[in-house]
């Protein structure tokens, strides 16, 4: 079905490592709306099998790249520069945080981890979009994505140190923004999502009840992750041509909201 919004469009879809992620939405999303991508995950993640799946859902390729790997990048794009010529859209769905995976506090981190957080979840950005703007890799009028969280901006202190990897993240997408507007009108964004339940979401301390009181704050509810792909796909698409350079939200309000009365009725408890 869908209406052909990405007709003709090429692009590298990252991240998805199982029917609950994002990028496994978005890719199904992008199959219907007719574009034709690359599908890329670390070599760990592709073990587990199922991007074959979407795979052939989609028929689309499976390319391992780690992501923060310039050498595999290169080989990525080499195989999508031999595939397609030159491509139209990337999605950059990476995050990973060895101290929130292993508890490790924000008050204690282990900054080893804590540079192993930063090159995965957020210079990987910028390694993506460098070496595709070196290469000439985009068309003109492309459209590069990022997914970020609230947290970039405001404390959330059980989200540690992908706080400052999103709030990288984010400020990668603006700066590199204007280079890739100036050289080839190709336009770069973050996507500020709402808590969704997936293998990185749920993998934050507390996530179930992150997930609850941020539906009750939210005056349309959280977005799910269909709701994030359909965004992704209008920012894929010709429809959003001048957006670039921006943080674009996508949480039902999450982020105007001070407080909600469903959340102070939570805390009544009847009085
Ligand atoms: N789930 C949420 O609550 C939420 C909210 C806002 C933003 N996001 C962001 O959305 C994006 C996608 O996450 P998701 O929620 O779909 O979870 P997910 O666990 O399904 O996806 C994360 C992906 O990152 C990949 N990855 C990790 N290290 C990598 C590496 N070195 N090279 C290449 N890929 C690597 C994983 O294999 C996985 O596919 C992430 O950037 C995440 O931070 C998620």
């Amino acid at each position: 079905m869908g209406n052909q919004l990405l007709k003709g469009k090429k692009g590298i879809i990252t991240g998805a490592l199982d029917e609950n992620s994002i990028a496994w939405k978005v890719a199904v999303r992008a199959h219907e709306e007719g574009a034709q991508f690359i599908l890329t995950n670390a070599p760990v993640a592709l073990r587990m099998g199922a991007l074959n799946e979407l795979a052939a859902q989609t028929g689309s390729e499976v390319v391992g790249a780690d992501a923060t790997s310039a050498e595999d990048l290169n080989a990525l794009y080499d195989k999508a520069a031999e595939k397609f010529g030159k491509i139209d859209f990337i999605l950059h769905s990476i995050g990973m945080s060895p101290n929130v995976r292993k508890g490790k506090e924000y008050t204690d981190l282990n900054y080893d981890w804590l540079v192993k957080t930063l090159d995965i979840s957020a210079i990987s950005f910028h390694k993506m979009m460098q070496l595709a703007y070196q290469r000439d890799l985009m068309n003109e009028w492309g459209s590069i994505l990022g997914l970020s969280y609230i947290a970039a901006q405001r404390t959330f202190p059980k989200y540690s140190d992908m706080t400052e990897a999103k709030a990288l993240l984010e400020s990668y997408a603006r700066t590199f923004g204007y280079y890739f507007g100036r050289k080839c009108k190709v336009r770069v964004n973050t996507i500020s999502q709402s808590p969704t339940p997936t293998t990185a979401g749920s993998g934050v301390a507390g996530f179930d009840a992150m997930l609850e009181f941020a539906e009750k704050m939210s005056p349309l509810g959280n977005a799910t992750a269909d709701d994030c792909a359909n965004l992704c796909i209008a920012m894929f698409s010709d429809l959003t041509r001048r957006v670039t350079m921006q943080n674009l939200m996508s949480d039902g309000g999450f982020s105007s909201m001070g407080v909600s009365p469903e959340v102070l009725d939570a805390f009544a408890g009847g009085r």
